[in-house]
């Protein structure tokens, strides 16, 4: 497992997302109103829908596609909806995000 910076919190819109492209599948990394900020899977659990490009709202994102609600913290979608997405631990230090993944060089920086 290796930290990869991936840049400032000030470059993720308020209550909203940037993406992170890797080999193996695209991280959305969300801020929330609180400057919380969480990093998953930008892949809806129902059809794939870009969750970075959803509403954040509290800890969750509600998808694009067809407004699944997925816990920011935990990946798992709410309600009666079934399914999970991958979600990736963040350390912020002092406004410099790093994201701990398990290849080394699994960020192709954007
Ligand atoms: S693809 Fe996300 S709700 Fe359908």
């Amino acid at each position: 497992m290796n930290w990869k910076t991936i840049g400032h919190i000030d470059d993720i819109p308020l209550r909203g997302a940037r993406c992170i492209k890797t080999p193996g599948m695209n991280i959305a990394v969300f801020r929330t109103s609180e400057n919380e900020v969480f990093a998953i899977e930008n892949r809806c659990p129902h059809k794939a829908g870009p969750l970075s490009e959803g509403i954040v709202h509290g800890k969750s994102v509600t998808c694009p596609l067809h407004n699944w609600v997925i816990s920011l913290e935990n990946g798992m979608a709410q309600g009666a909806d079934e399914g999970e997405v991958r979600t990736f631990e963040i350390r912020n230090e002092d406004g410099l995000l790093s994201i701990l993944l398990d290849q080394p060089m699994m960020v192709a920086a954007e």
